[in-house]
C-alpha cells in the first residue's frame, strides 16, 4: 500500500512526531526503491525518467501530492491551540521532501543516461568496492581485537632513591631552621678542597683524606690542581667568598674517597655540610642545632653528646654521637650486648665545629667580628640507621628489590 497522509485525531507534539517520522521513512523507502530500479542495466531509459516523474507528482504535486496533503489534511483541521505547532512541522518536513526529491532526480537521471553496458560494470565495480569495504572494516576489527582476558601492562611507578630520601630529609630539617641550599662542583682544586680549609700544603691532616686525583695535572701550581672531593667543606669557602655574613647554608653533595668497598665503606657517598657565621654565634648554638637536628631526624628521645675530635678547618673540632636508637642507648639488647653500638649504647654520626679563625681569613671575613660553626654528615650512615639497612652496597647496586622498598 502506498503511503497516504493519514486523518490525525491526536495533535499533540509526539503524536505529530510520530506522523513525521512515518511520512519520512515512506518517502526514503520510494525513493531507495526508485534508484534501484534505475541502476538496472535491464530496465529501458524511458521508463526511468516516467517512473521518476510519478514520483516526484505523488510527493510535490500541487494537487493532491502528499506535501499537499499534509497541508489539508495536518494543518487545515488541527484545532486553533496546535496550529503553530503542525504548521512548523508541515514546513520542516516539506523541505526534506524536497531534498529527496531533487536528489532521486540527480541519481535516476544519471542512471538513464548510461548505457545498459555502463550500468552492469558500475554494478561490477560497486559489488567489487563493498567487498573491498567489507574487508577492509574486517582486518580492522581484527587489528582492534582486544582480549580482556589478557593480564594487563603493568606501569611499576618509580621511587626516591632512598639515599636522595634521606638527603631531602636532612636538608629539610635544616631549611625549616632558616637555612639555604648550596652546591659545588665535585672535582674540586687543592685550593678550595685543602689549602683554604686551613690544610696548608704537606701537612699530615691530608692524609686523612686520601682521594683520586685527576692524571697529567703536574704542570700546575699545586693550589690548581684538581682531584675527586673527600668531603662538602670546600662548598663552605665558595659560600663565604660570594656572600657576607650572617650565612646559613646546607650543602648536599656527592663525595668520595680512596676506599675499597665492603659493607661499611664505598668510593662514592654523599654528605651534608652546614655553615653558620654571624656575630657571637657560640658552642651552644651549635650543639642546640645538632640537638634537635637528629631528634628531628631520629625521634625526639634520642640524645646526643659531643666528643673532642680534631679538623684543620674548626676549632674546637667535635665528633657528635647520638644515643643508640636500636637499645634506646642501654647498651644491651635482648639479653646480650647491643652489636649496632658494640655494647656502648652511643653511634658516633658526624663532625663538627667552630669555624677555625685562620678560615676567615682566606674568605676575607673578619676574624675578630664574627664567629661560626660548621658540620657534616654521611648521608648513606643514616639512611643505614634509619633503615636499618645492614651493607652500604645495597644502595649503589640498583637492584630494584632493595629499591622498591622504599617507594
Ligand atoms: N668535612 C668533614 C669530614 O668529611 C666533616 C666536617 C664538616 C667536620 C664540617 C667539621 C665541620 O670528615
Amino acid at each position: 500500500m502506498p503511503y497516504t497522509v493519514p486523518k490525525l485525531s491526536d495533535f499533540s507534539p509526539a503524536a505529530l512526531d510520530s506522523a513525521v517520522r512515518e511520512l519520512l521513512s515512506a518517502i526514503q523507502e520510494e525513493k531507495n526503491a526508485l534508484v534501484n530500479e534505475a541502476s538496472e542495466p535491464s530496465v529501458a531509459s524511458s521508463k526511468k525518467t516516467a517512473d521518476l516523474k510519478t514520483f516526484r507528482d505523488r510527493w510535490l504535486a500541487r494537487k493532491n501530492g502528499v506535501v499537499s496533503q499534509m497541508t489539508e489534511v495536518w494543518l487545515k483541521v488541527a484545532p486553533p491551540g496546535a496550529k503553530r505547532d503542525v504548521g512548523q512541522r508541515v514546513n520542516a518536513t516539506m523541505t526534506v521532501v524536497e531534498h529527496h526529491v531533487s536528489e532521486a532526480k540527480e541519481r535516476v537521471e544519471f542512471f538513464a543516461r548510461q548505457s545498459p553496458a555502463a550500468l552492469e560494470s558500475n554494478i561490477k565495480v560497486d559489488s567489487d568496492l563493498q567487498a573491498l569495504r567489507q574487508e577492509a572494516t574486517r582486518s580492522q576489527l581484527e587489528l582492534q581485537r582486544l582480549d580482556i582476558t589478557l593480564p594487563g601492562i603493568r606501569r611499576p611507578l618509580g621511587a626516591e632513591h632512598p639515599v636522595i630520601k634521606t638527603m631531602n630529609e636532612i636538608v629539610g630539617v635544616f631549611r625549616n631552621l632558616g637555612y639555604s641550599v648550596e652546591e659545588g662542583p665535585e672535582i674540586e682544586t687543592d685550593y678550595y678542597h685543602f689549602e683554604a680549609l686551613n690544610f696548608p700544603p704537606n701537612h699530615p691532616a691530608r692524609d686523612t683524606q686520601d682521594t683520586l686525583f685527576i692524571a697529567g695535572q703536574e704542570s700546575k701550581p699545586q693550589r690548581d690542581r684538581l682531584l675527586l672531593r673527600t668531603h662538602t667543606s670546600p662548598v663552605q669557602i665558595r659560600t663565604m667568598q660570594k656572600t657576607k655574613p650572617p650565612v646559613r647554608v646546607v650543602c648536599p653533595g656527592k663525595v668520595h674517597r680512596n676506599d675499597a668497598p665492603d659493607a661499611t665503606h664505598s668510593p662514592i657517598f654523599h654528605q651534608v655540610e652546614g655553615l653558620a657565621v654571624d656575630t657571637n654565634i657560640t658552642f651552644c648554638d651549635l650543639k642546640g642545632t645538632l640537638d634537635h637536628a637528629m631528634k628531628a631526624l631520629f625521634g625526639s628521645s634520642v640524645k646526643t653528646r659531643f666528643y673532642p675530635s680534631f679538623f684543620p678547618f674548626t676549632e674546637p673540632s667535635a665528633d657528635v654521637q647520638i644515643s643508640c636508637i636500636f637499645c634506646d642507648g642501654k647498651g644491651t639488647r635482648d639479653g646480650g650486648p647491643c652489636r649496632n653500638c658494640k655494647a656502648s649504647g652511643w653511634i658516633e654520626l658526624l663532625g663538627c665545629g667552630m669555624v677555625d679563625p685562620n678560615v676567615y681569613g682566606f674568605v676575607d671575613y673578619d676574624a675578630t667580628k664574627v664567629s661560626g660553626f660548621a658540620f657534616g654528615m654521611g648521608v648513606e650512615r643514616i639512611a643505614i640507621l634509619k633503615y636499618g639497612v645492614d651493607d652500604i652496597q645495597l644502595f649503589f647496586q640498583g637492584d630494584v628489590r632493595f629499591l622498591e622498598q622504599f617507594g
